[in-house]
């Protein structure tokens, strides 16, 4: 029996939308693929969520778990007890899932430990499979930092998958160090940067700066909602007063404030000047790509921002100790310049000296989800050959083909 393979995307919280975009245009296009999206609910807001299905021309999704927020225990409790069901019902061939949030790693040991309904067993290229193939898109980045709670989302969700997509050549070098199998690993580029690439003309027709009385270059953009930084009132206040030195009338901070951060800088008892600041919800992708580009400057503490202003060629501070993302330093725009005001200003400083230009990162081109529908329909094998296993009953090593000589996993 011929049988399309069946993929089960996942995406819960804002990075993730960004992400699973190109990868269900690429998978789409691929004949034996019929692709599915999973929104967990872990991101509920209009302004966190559905912004991006409009903006990025995401399908609208497939199942909705609605788990909404909670403690990370609850919330990722919630997450596998409701994706269970849903891996029952449609029993997919295989999960892919993306980043570093709860709602990745949650869906990640649930798809390891499921077994398929005998006659939804199959036979791909390496052997019988009685689970669904677990794949993880942005696999192998390390901050090295445990109290970051990405950070141990990171590793398991690592330790549990059977395909590894890897976008800073830091994580190929990662993966090696805890001995996973080679074979597994496969540097394609970075998804989130497909996303830039195919909106940025589209965002350059937003209107945001006149919205906001902004000119271009004479303004910065301000990110800030890892618990690191925000849950402590003192801390945070201390990093809102160092920005708050910086910001002039004539350079004014733009702030769209997360909402893990909104009662936080409400109680944080600062005066925003309002000639001095713009203060403003969460933006969509568009008006806050278009921002990202045309800014003098960037401060920030999230993953994707880091990475997005490398290819915008944006100055980046990066307000935290440690990055997950080192190629953004070392070939980017990204410092990390910590949350002492000392070594912000020298980073101010060094960011708007012009020394630092910044590059491309391998495979930073816009065809990083491609290149995984490609792997993908290699590790699948053709659709002709494909075939629903009728005696599935042992499973075989996860194994995949050898790398590609364009996605080797030796070479970053
Ligand atoms: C989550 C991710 C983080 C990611 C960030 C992206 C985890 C552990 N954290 O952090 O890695 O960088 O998303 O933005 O998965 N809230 C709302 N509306 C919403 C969603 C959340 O008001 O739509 C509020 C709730 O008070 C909630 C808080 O924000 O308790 C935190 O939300 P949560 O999803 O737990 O973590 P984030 O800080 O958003
Ligand atoms: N972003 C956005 N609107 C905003 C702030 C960020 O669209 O107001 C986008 C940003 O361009 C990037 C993504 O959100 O594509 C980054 O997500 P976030 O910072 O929430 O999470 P992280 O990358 O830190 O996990």
């Amino acid at each position: 029996m011929k049988r399309r393979l069946k993929i089960l995307c996942v995406a819960g919280a804002r990075p993730n939308f960004m992400k699973v975009a190109p990868l269900m245009r690429a998978l789409a296009a691929k004949a034996p693929f019929e692709v599915r999206l999973l929104h967990t609910g872990q991101h509920y807001d209009e302004k966190l969520s559905r912004v991006f299905f409009d903006d990025l021309d995401i399908p609208r999704p497939d199942i909705e778990l609605e788990v909404g927020s909670g403690s990370h225990a609850a919330q990722t409790a919630e997450i596998i007890r409701r994706f269970e069901p849903v891996l029952e019902e449609e029993q997919p061939q295989a999960v892919l899932v993306v980043g570093d949030v709860n709602s990745t790693t949650a869906c990640a040991l649930v798809a390891a430990k499921f077994e398929l309904s005998r006659a939804n067993q199959f036979v791909w290229q390496f052997g019988r499979r009685r689970r669904p193939v677990t794949i993880h898109v942005e696999a192998g980045l390390r901050s090295g930092d445990r109290d970051m709670p990405e950070e141990i989302n990171r590793r398991v969700t690592d330790a549990i998958s059977d395909l590894l997509f890897v976008s800073d050549p830091a994580g190929v070098v990662n993966l090696r160090d805890e001995g996973v199998d080679p074979q597994r690993v496969f540097y394609v580029g970075n998804v989130m940067i497909d996303t830039l690439v195919a909106a940025r003309d589209r965002a350059m027709r937003s209107r945001v700066l006149e919205d906001l009385g902004l000119r271009e270059r004479q303004f910065g953009v301000v990110t800030l909602h890892r618990p690191s930084n925000v849950d402590d009132p003192d801390k945070l206040r201390a990093l809102l007063r160092i920005l708050d030195r910086l910001a002039t009338p004539a350079c004014p901070l733009v702030f769209p404030v997360h909402p893990r951060t909104r009662s936080r800088v409400e109680a944080s008892g600062i005066i925003f000047d309002p000639a001095r600041w713009r203060i403003t919800g969460p933006l969509g992708y568009l008006d806050f790509l278009k921002l990202q580009a045309l800014a003098r400057i960037v401060f920030t503490d999230s993953g994707g921002v880091q990475e997005e202003t490398t290819i915008l060629g944006v100055p980046c501070l990066t307000l935290r100790d440690n990055t997950e993302r080192p190629v953004t330093v070392s070939e980017g725009t990204n410092l990390l310049v910590g949350t002492d005001e000392e070594r912000v200003l020298q980073g101010v400083a060094t960011a708007t000296s012009g020394r630092r230009n910044g590059g491309m990162p391998r495979y930073w081109d816009g065809q990083a989800a491609r290149r995984i529908a490609e792997v993908l329909s290699r590790v699948f094998v053709a659709p002709m050959e494909w075939r629903v296993s009728r005696r599935a009953s042992s499973v075989g090593p996860s194994r995949v083909p050898g790398p590609t000589p364009e996605m080797d996993s030796a070479k970053p």
